[in-house]
C-alpha cells in the first residue's frame, strides 16, 4: 500500500506541480529563504517577497553583511519580525562559523537561530535529498486524511505520528519529491474546507475519501485562547511635515520596528473617550492638536487580535512632547522599518 501511494503520489506530482522558483534550485541558501517566507504567507504572495528578498541578498554573505533594518523593511507585511532577525543572525553565524558555507545537513541548520524541525527538515530534504519529513499544516491535513487519523495534530503525538508516516514514504525514495508532492496535494486538492478526492491520486487508498467524512480531519484538541490588545497611535505631523517614531523594544510582536506614539490598553478605548485618553498620556496641547481624522484596523495573529486606532494630529513646531523619539521627514519615513498597518495608516492619512 505505502508503494502504490508513492508511485501514485509522485506521478500525480509531475504531472500537476505548480513551477515556483525554489524547486528549480537545489541551493540550500535559497530554500531556506523560501520557506522562512513561506511559513509566513502563500505562495501567490510569497513569490514577490521571496523575489525581492533574493534579487537584494542573492547570497548568504549578502544577507549577512546587510544591515537588519534594510532586512526589516524587505520583511515589512510579512509580520513575526522575529523571524527576519533570526534569518539575518543565522547567515552572520554561517558566515562567521561556518566559513559562509549555507549547510544543508539537518543538524547543522538545527543549530541556527530560527530554524527548528520543520525548517531543517525542509532544507535538507529539498537541498540534498536527506530523509527527513517536512510537517506543516499541508502533510498534517493530507495523512490524518489519508489514515483517518484522530489523534490531534497539535499535539506531540499527532506530529510524530505524521512524521513516521511520512518517512516511511521518505523510505521507500526521493524525499525532496515526497515532501513536495504532500505539500502540493494539501494546496491544490486535499485543502483544509474542500477535498476534491474526485482528483486525488490517493482516494484509492485513503481511509476517508468518499466517507461524507473528509473536512472532519484533521482534529484539534483545543481552541487556542485569542487575547485581545487596544492600541492607540498618534500620527502627529508637525507644520515642518515631520513624524515622530520611535524604535519598539522588549520581546514583543514588531520587535525593533519603528512605530508613532502608542497608549495600549487590555480593555477597549470607547471612541468617544479617545480624547481624554490623549490627554492624559500626551497632555493638553496633543490632545488640542487632534484633527477629528482617525483611521482603525482589525490585525489578526494566531494567538491575539489587535484593535488598531490611529489618530492624526497636526502639531505647530516647538518643544516635542513626545520623549525619546525622533523626528523623521514624510519622504524620508519609508527608509524605517514599519508595521504594514501603520504604513497604510499613513498613506490614508496623510
Ligand atoms: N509551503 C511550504 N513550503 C513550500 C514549498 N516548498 N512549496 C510550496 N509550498 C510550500
Amino acid at each position: 500500500m505505502l508503494d502504490e501511494i508513492h508511485t501514485a503520489l509522485l506521478a500525480w506530482y509531475h504531472e500537476h506541480q505548480r513551477l515556483l522558483p525554489w524547486r528549480e534550485t537545489r541551493d540550500p541558501y535559497l530554500i531556506w529563504v523560501s520557506e522562512v517566507i513561506l511559513q509566513q504567507t502563500r505562495v501567490v504572495q510569497g513569490l514577490d517577497y521571496y523575489y525581492r528578498f533574493v534579487e537584494r541578498f542573492p547570497s548568504v554573505d549578502r544577507l549577512a553583511e546587510a544591515d537588519i533594518d534594510d532586512v526589516l523593511s524587505l520583511w515589512q507585511g510579512l509580520g513575526y519580525y522575529s523571524r527576519a532577525r533570526n534569518m539575518h543572525k543565522a547567515a552572520r553565524k554561517v558566515v562567521s562559523e561556518l566559513g559562509g558555507v549555507f549547510p544543508s545537513d539537518y543538524d547543522t541548520l538545527l543549530s541556527l537561530p530560527g530554524v527548528g524541525d520543520y525548517t531543517a527538515a525542509a532544507v535538507s530534504s529539498f537541498a540534498a535529498n536527506a530523509p527527513h519529513a517536512a510537517v506543516d499544516g499541508n502533510l498534517l491535513r493530507v495523512i490524518s486524511r489519508l489514515t483517518a487519523s484522530e489523534i490531534p495534530i497539535d499535539t506531540p503525538q499527532g506530529k510524530r505520528f505524521v512524521k513516521h508516516y511520512v518517512e516511511e514514504l521518505i523510505a521507500l525514495g526521493k524525499s525532496a519529491e515526497v515532501n513536495q508532492s504532500l505539500m502540493e496535494l494539501g494546496a491544490l486538492c486535499c485543502m483544509p474546507r474542500e477535498a476534491r478526492c474526485n482528483e486525488c491520486p490517493l482516494a484509492n487508498n485513503c481511509a476517508v475519501a468518499g466517507t461524507g467524512h473528509e473536512l472532519s480531519l484533521p482534529q484539534k484538541s483545543r481552541k487556542t485562547a485569542v487575547k485581545s490588545r487596544y492600541m492607540l497611535y498618534l500620527l502627529v505631523e508637525s507644520s515642518e511635515g515631520k513624524l515622530w517614531i520611535k524604535r519598539r523594544e522588549g520581546k514583543d510582536i514588531w520587535h525593533s520596528l519603528y512605530e508613532f506614539p502608542l497608549y495600549e490598553s487590555s480593555e477597549p478605548i470607547d471612541p468617544k473617550r479617545v480624547g481624554e485618553v490623549v490627554e492624559r498620556v500626551w497632555g493638553s496641547h496633543t490632545a488640542g492638536s487632534l484633527t477629528g481624522e482617525f483611521r482603525s484596523y482589525v490585525h489578526r495573529l494566531t494567538h491575539r487580535v489587535l484593535y488598531i486606532t490611529v489618530l492624526k494630529a497636526k502639531i505647530k513646531e516647538g518643544k516635542s512632547p513626545f520623549k525619546g523619539f525622533i523626528e523623521v521627514r514624510k519622504e524620508e519615513i519609508a527608509n524605517y522599518g514599519m508595521p504594514i498597518i501603520l504604513t497604510k495608516a499613513m498613506e490614508e492619512l496623510l
